[in-house]
């Protein structure tokens, strides 16, 4: 689809769409390390907890689109960026859902940075999206802590874990 304004002019609101921009990335990258750790789950025979990595990095791209549509709406000119190579290696799943709440923490930073750049500038139609993703994160920090307890709680239980796996895999697609 054809969208306006990849001509050259400069929004006045460039600053705050050109760390969306950058955004874009990081959700590109959250993505690809949700795979990542979801390809090491199945190489350990742990279908459950690889589907709701996997279901995970599909919601990451989601969240990477609603930058990349948001940004064009407003007329400005989305710069995709190199996405780094994320870790392959983990010590156990406990070890993949740490990361994954770092990663979510982390997100949130720049969630809240982006907020404060939309607060300085006066911009409220970058405001109110960014409403989406505060609360999101809300809701992302706790899944994947709440994951991270539990699996804590597992420890080194098999019986335990294989539980935890027939549970994470139920989860559903994202809408
Ligand atoms: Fe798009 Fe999990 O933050």
């Amino acid at each position: 689809m054809f969208r306006r304004n990849q001509s050259g002019g400069q929004s006045p609101n460039q600053p705050t769409l050109d760390a969306m921009n950058e955004q874009i990335n990081n959700e590109f990258a959250s993505a690809y390390a949700y795979l990542s750790m979801s390809a090491y789950c199945e190489s350990l025979t742990l279908p459950g907890f690889a589907r709701w990595l996997f279901v995970q990095s599909q919601e990451e791209v989601e969240h990477a689109m609603k930058f990349y549509n948001f940004i064009l709406d407003r007329g400005g000119n989305v710069v995709l960026r190199t996405i780094e190579q994320p870790p392959n290696t983990f010590d156990s799943p406990l070890d993949v859902f740490q990361k994954a709440l770092e990663n979510e923490q982390q997100v949130t930073a720049q969630i809240h940075a982006l907020y404060d750049m939309a607060l300085k500038q006066g911009d409220y139609p970058s405001q109110e999206f960014l409403h989406w993703f505060i609360n999101e994160q809300v809701e992302e920090e706790k899944i994947t802590s709440d994951a991270v307890a539990r699996l804590t709680l597992a420890g080194d239980h098999p019986e335990a874990l294989l539980m935890l796996d027939n549970e994470f895999g139920s989860r559903e697609d994202e809408e």
